[in-house]
């Protein structure tokens, strides 16, 4: 059994070079959101979720993004809503949200 039972890794970066990155669409407002809701349902911890920051993930443009493994699901997210509905359906009960799930065919 793996040490934690599911691993959210939010995109953070931001590029100061006028490219589009994750940080201009609400990214770390959303790995705030998401932190304190697994925190709040008590998720966190080892067997439970661990929520974390990581830099480019290489699909900017559909970003925000965030992927989900052991499952490698990958989101893309608006608002806290988008962001609640995640913990709740694939964080918690291991269901996929699939309005949220991004588009194979989206890269860099
Ligand atoms: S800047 Fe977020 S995936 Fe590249």
């Amino acid at each position: 059994m793996s040490y934690f039972q599911r691993h959210i890794f939010f995109c953070l970066n931001q590029r100061d070079n006028g490219e589009n990155s994750c940080a201009q669409h609400g990214a770390q407002a959303g790995f705030d959101h998401c932190k304190s809701r697994v925190k709040k349902l008590g998720l966190a911890g080892p067997g439970g979720v661990r929520v974390n920051k990581a830099g480019c993930l290489d699909r900017c443009a559909g970003g925000p993004v965030a992927v989900v493994y052991p499952d490698a699901t990958w989101y893309s997210f608006v608002d806290n809503e988008d962001i609640d509905e995640i913990v709740e359906s694939h964080l918690k009960n291991g269901q996929v949200v699939e309005r949220l799930v991004l588009p194979a065919n989206v890269g860099k």
